[in-house]
């Protein structure tokens, strides 16, 4: 299965769709996902997709409830500290570092590369 990030293992690549009509991207193109039993939020922009944590690093703000602006960040809902979906980076200048993974999408469907440890997360 080829990869779109060779510095990444491919056994880390979990599906989350057999086709991206599958996800639910609501008016903010933000959907969430659930892997076992941890949910992430997938964002569409610029027909990329992009992966990142449920909650923000700052106080827990949900991002599916959030926005992404013109640039590409994620914005959250609660005190609107912006976020790269690439990068992770606070491109709002706070400080705090947004949890994301690589996604790829082949004909197979749509990965998410995120490690899992004995059927838990490596980040729990
Ligand atoms: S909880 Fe997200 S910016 Fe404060």
């Amino acid at each position: 299965m080829p990869t779109t990030n060779h510095m990444e293992k491919d056994d880390n690549w979990v599906k989350i769709a057999e086709h991206i009509n599958e996800l639910d991207f609501g008016g903010n193109h933000i959907a969430v996902v659930r892997i076992e039993r941890k949910k992430i939020c997938i964002a569409r922009f610029k027909e990329e997709l992009f992966a990142f944590a449920y909650t923000c690093p700052h106080a827990g703000g949900m991002l599916i409830d959030g926005y992404i602006d013109a640039m590409g960040n994620v914005v959250c809902p609660l005190h609107r500290y912006k976020f790269c979906m690439k990068n992770g980076r606070n491109v709002s200048g706070e400080g705090y570092y947004l949890k994301h993974w690589p996604v790829k999408q082949t004909e197979d469907g749509i990965f998410v590369n995120i490690k899992l440890s004995g059927g838990l997360f490596g980040w729990l």
